[in-house]
């Protein structure tokens, strides 16, 4: 299937079946994430992969009780940076001119006038930044999983503080953003029944010349 056959298959699945699904194929979506681009390259998020029944029946009441937390195979939780800081934005740069064998004057340049950019912004602000980042990689996974025929349903619908304080993220200088639950539809999932329904392309779309 392409994108666009892909993107008509694919629906947020209220009900999972339970399955697990296999390493590679996890690896597979992981990869998808890695890959995906963000402001200046820096990643400015962490993913962690949930699999433990254990977990997954803590985090289902923080998550208003959607049961997909707990139906499904791997549970991803996407957190991103609380703020930029002059380390956390070396520490990536660091990173590229490593794998890159060495250190472009230009890129060195940019660097500094990101850490100049971000360190002067309030902190809210540089928050959501980050976050659009790992938004950006959540929409890679999501349609890396229905390439490979796993559902996965996006979800910001629970209590993102609770769950920092569970994971220890708010220890390690992160925010969870979102949650994305993979594996396999229900059969009887009620919602697999409705139609996907978008804006009309006239109302979403307009030509300016
Ligand atoms: C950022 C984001 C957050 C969402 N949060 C939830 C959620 O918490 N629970 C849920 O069941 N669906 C959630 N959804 C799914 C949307 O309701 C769904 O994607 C939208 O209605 C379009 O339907 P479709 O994905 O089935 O085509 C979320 C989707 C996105 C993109």
């Amino acid at each position: 299937m392409n994108l666009l056959e892909l993107s008509k298959w694919r629906y947020a699945a209220k009900v999972m079946n339970g399955e697990k699904v296999s390493q590679d194929k996890i690896d597979y979506i992981l990869e998808a994430i890695q890959l995906a681009p963000t402001s200046s390259g820096m990643q400015q998020f962490e993913v962690f992969i949930i699999k433990g029944d254990e977990l997954k029946a803590q985090i289902l009441p923080i998550a208003n009780n959607q049961t997909v937390v707990t139906e499904c195979s791997h549970l991803l939780v996407f957190a991103s940076w609380d703020n930029y800081t002059e380390e956390r934005i070396n520490e990536a740069f660091e990173n590229m001119f490593e794998k890159r064998g060495g250190k472009d004057e230009r890129w060195d340049a940019y660097r500094q006038r990101i850490v100049d950019l971000y360190t002067n912004k309030p902190e809210d602000i540089n928050a959501e930044h980050t976050a659009r980042q790992a938004y950006i990689a959540f929409t890679y996974a999501i349609i890396a999983a229905a390439e490979l025929g796993l559902d996965a349903t996006p979800m910001e619908g629970f209590d993102a503080d609770a769950l920092d304080k569970l994971l220890g993220l708010d220890k390690k200088g992160l925010k969870s953003v979102t949650m994305l639950p993979i594996g396999y539809r229900a059969e009887d999932d009620w919602y697999g029944t409705f139609k996907k329904v978008r804006k009309d392309k006239e109302v979403l779309f307009t030509e300016l010349d």
